[in-house]
């Protein structure tokens, strides 16, 4: 998506300045020509030749070289640009965005850019929150300009809070997405992802490994390409970074159930990733179980609903129906069994002896099924990838006759 596109990379002086250095990687690593723009003070954070040398191109900070009296355009450059992305942004240049306080080469070319704009900020806890800033930030969303919200954690301070950049490869899949054809607008899509909790008193619950990340990822690839999508999720650490992308955490078996048999009728396909616990308590404990008890408490099971399968039953013409199979031994037949059993138009078969394969991983080594009798199988890719892979096949089978 990236491939040939001219990007502009905006840098200003904050310590997240040093991520800048991997971000160009990434982008031109990517196929993008990248041109990278310094405020003054991003010349204190990482050198000029650091980023040229990274980009292959001279870095640009003053508005004409002194030696030379060369003019650095910014109007040029602002028609030049594809897209702009400032990372990092402090709280100074995105005030002086704002406000179109044009006092460097980044904010002259900002100003010029006929591109789209993405600012990815990063400071302090208490500048972020601050009132300044939070009003400067959302002028910017008022003139168009995307906001890569920066992650919590560790900040440079060693305070705990928001403001950290959005890592590279993060900001690299935003830029991705956004230039990503846009085959699937005016499609809704249910995807279930992560695993459920089955509770068994207030503090214990039944669960498994299941991190949500293919779930996740073929979320963001199906928003990407236009889709809206209803992402019914259990328990996970992932975040949503695609606003087409609603979410509707859940906990249970029970409770995903009932959102995805409200959400079905209303979606063109549905996308089973969820690693659904077989088995729930057959009763939760209302108080958490003592250990002072005399006997060792007994759990019994009982059968947790089929989601694919109910969904399935409720199938209409013209929709479509995927499921996933996690399988240790006669993968293939189990696979295809499933598929049948479920009335699932494709099946997307992964095993746990393919090493990187299966929760919790970035990959995935795949194999799908179709219900028309295609096998498609691919080597280990990411989890992005694969999601890729599983979007192109779900539109091939809705294209076939
Ligand atoms: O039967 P098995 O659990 O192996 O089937 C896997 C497929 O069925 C996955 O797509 C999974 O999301 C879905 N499933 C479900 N509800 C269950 C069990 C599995 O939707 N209770």
């Amino acid at each position: 998506m990236l491939k040939n596109k001219h990007i502009i990379l905006g840098i200003t002086g904050g310590i997240a300045a040093y991520k800048s250095a991997s971000l160009a990687r990434l982008l031109v690593k990517a196929g993008a020509e990248v041109q990278v723009i310094m405020t003054p003070s991003a010349r204190e954070f990482i050198t000029p030749l650091t980023m040229s040398t990274l980009t292959g191109k001279p870095v640009i900070t003053e508005f004409f070289t002194a030696n030379t009296g060369q003019w650095n355009s910014h109007v040029d450059l602002g028609l030049w640009a594809d897209a702009m992305v400032i990372a990092p942004a402090t709280a100074c240049t995105i005030g002086k965005m704002a406000n179109g306080i044009a006092d460097n080469m980044l904010v002259t070319t900002y100003l010029s850019a006929k591109a789209p704009v993405f600012v990815a900020p990063a400071m302090d806890l208490d500048m972020m929150r601050h009132p300044s800033t939070v009003h400067n930030i959302e002028k910017l969303r008022s003139y168009g300009n995307y906001i890569i919200e920066p992650a919590e954690g560790e900040l440079a301070s060693h305070l705990i809070g928001k403001g950290r950049m959005e890592e590279p490869e993060n900001i690299v899949r935003v830029l991705t997405n956004h230039f990503a054809e846009k085959d699937l607008t005016g499609h809704h899509i249910l995807i279930t992802a992560g695993p459920t909790f089955e509770k068994i008193d207030p503090v214990r619950f039944i669960g498994n490994y299941s991190s949500g990340k293919m779930g996740y990822a073929i979320a963001e690839e199906a928003a990407s390409r236009g889709a809206r999508v209803s992402l019914v999720s259990g328990p996970v650490d992932i975040r949503v970074n695609n606003p087409a992308i609603e979410l509707i955490p859940v906990e249970s078996a029970r409770q995903m159930l009932d959102a995805c048999v409200a959400l079905y009728p209303q979606c063109d396909c549905g996308i089973m990733c969820a690693a659904v616990a077989d088995y729930a308590p057959d009763h939760q404990a209302t108080h958490k179980i003592k250990r002072e008890h005399e006997d060792v408490p007994v759990i019994k099971l009982v059968k947790n609903p089929d989601i694919a399968k109910t969904l399935g039953e409720m199938k209409q013409p013209g929709q479509l129906l995927v499921g996933f199979a996690l399988e240790t031994d006669n993968e293939e037949f189990n696979a295809i069994e499933k598929l049948r059993k479920k009335n699932l138009d494709m099946i997307v078969l992964n095993s746990l002896r393919d090493a990187g394969a299966g929760f919790g991983t970035d990959t995935n080594k795949v194999t799908i099924f179709t219900a028309s009798g295609r096998t498609i199988a691919t080597p280990l890719k990411s989890k992005t990838e694969v999601a890729h892979d599983v979007i192109d096949t779900i539109i091939s089978i809705a294209h076939e006759p």
